[in-house]
């Protein structure tokens, strides 16, 4: 059984699917484990580190490969090296990408979307979203700290004091939480918004402010899966005006509102923008989707009127090294369940619910009920 561990070739992909700990698990699993050259520099990672952990350094690691293990989905470009049948695991980021979806079919490469891990116990270990999410949240507000001309704590000096800074969390999730949680420990005051009502103790247990428009529909506003559902345009406006009134006494905003398979909702307009202090800084975590703000701009630092809109696109890649350890990890839980431990050799359980909800394309389709050709 040969594993893949191909350089990404992405632009700004700085991450990579595995490092020397999960080399040495793969390599105790029975595999062979080929590595193209260079892989993991970006993330701090040397060819030599990955021999040391007993790889074999490669120009052409896939080809042979029975599993392919990658940050992004593969390309046109790759999946002509590939080999028919091997099995393809990456973030895949299916969602109206169709050709991409209907390339790899094509290649006959069995792809796996790693974010569609059903956020259940037993896939904890695997889960990317919740990995990749926890260290943009802590990176975002690093970049807010970079960007902001301002001190985060409060400082009583000889010379003066410096307030706290005001800083605003808007989505509540796993990136929203670390955010708040590292935005406390830089000693700012921290307030936070979420549709969803699980979220109000969570917030507060951290030391941070709940705000939010709590009404009948808010309380039912998580699904059964615990994610947060479109709200409807009335919420919205009544959320607007609320965010309207405490954006513009804040300092630093940071959002990272999703809706799993749509865009991102619109949360900040370009006039609670410009109703912030100039040297107030936005960072938007959902700019990929679409964005929370407006006026942000993907991969840029927009400047509006002295408010400066982080719009940084990868920020888990921006703390690349912690990125691709806990990345790789999530990799090797789930290709442990792919194979089979006494014959050394892949064997997909196509029946068991982690492989039926990630499992993307098989035998040249692609199977995944959610991404079905458009009238088929
Ligand atoms: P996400 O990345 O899909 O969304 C981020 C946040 O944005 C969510 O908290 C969502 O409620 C919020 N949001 C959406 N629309 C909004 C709006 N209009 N205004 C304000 N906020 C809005 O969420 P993530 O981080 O993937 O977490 C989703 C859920 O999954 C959470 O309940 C989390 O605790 C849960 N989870 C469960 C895990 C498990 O293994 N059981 C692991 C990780 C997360």
């Amino acid at each position: 059984m040969k594993i893949a561990i191909p350089k990404e070739i992405a632009a700004g992909e700085p991450r990579v699917a595995a490092v020397p700990d999960t080399v040495k698990k793969f390599k105790a699993l029975g595999a062979e484990v080929l590595v193209e050259a260079g892989a993991g520099v970006s993330s701090g990672i040397l060819d030599s580190d990955y021999e040391a952990a007993g790889a074999a350094i490669s120009a052409d690691p896939v080809k042979d490969a029975d599993i392919v293990l990658k940050v992004r989905r593969p390309e046109a470009s790759e999946l002509g090296k590939y080999k028919r049948g091997a099995l393809a695991i990456a973030i895949m980021d299916p969602y109206g990408n169709d050709a991409a979806l209907k390339a790899m079919a094509d290649a006959g490469v069995a792809a796996f979307a790693m974010e569609l891990m059903p956020r259940i116990t037993r896939a904890q270990v695997m889960d990317v979203l919740s990995s990749q999410a926890n260290l943009a949240g802590y990176r975002a507000v690093i970049e807010a700290a970079e960007a902001f001309g301002r001190a985060f704590p409060m400082m009583m000096t000889a010379a003066g004091t410096v307030p706290a800074a005001k800083v605003f969390v808007m989505g509540v999730g796993v990136a929203g939480l670390q955010a708040i949680a590292t935005a406390r420990r830089l000693g700012a005051i921290v307030t936070a918004t979420d549709v969803r009502p699980a979220v109000k103790e969570q917030v507060e247990s951290l030391g941070a402010k709940f705000i939010a428009v709590e009404d009948e529909e808010f309380k039912q506003a998580e699904t059964a899966g615990g994610y947060a559902k479109e709200m409807s345009k009335d919420y919205q406006a009544k959320q607007a005006a609320l965010t309207a009134e405490h954006i513009k006494k804040q300092d630093i905003v940071i959002t990272t509102a999703l809706i799993p398979g749509r865009p991102a909702p619109r949360l900040v307009s370009a006039e609670m923008v410009k109703s912030m202090k100039p040297g107030s800084v936005l960072v938007d975590l959902a700019v990929e989707r679409g964005g929370n703000v407006e006026g942000v701009k993907a991969g840029e630092v927009a400047d509006v009127g002295g408010i400066k809109i982080v719009g940084f696109t990868n920020v888990a890649g921006r703390v690349a090294a912690s990125a691709s350890g806990l990345y790789a990890k999530n990799l090797l839980a789930f290709v442990e369940t792919l194979i089979d431990k006494e014959t050394k050799a892949v064997a997909v359980k196509w029946d068991d619910e982690l492989v039926k909800a990630t499992a993307l394309t098989r035998d040249g389709a692609v199977i995944h009920p959610n991404f079905q050709p458009k009238g088929a």
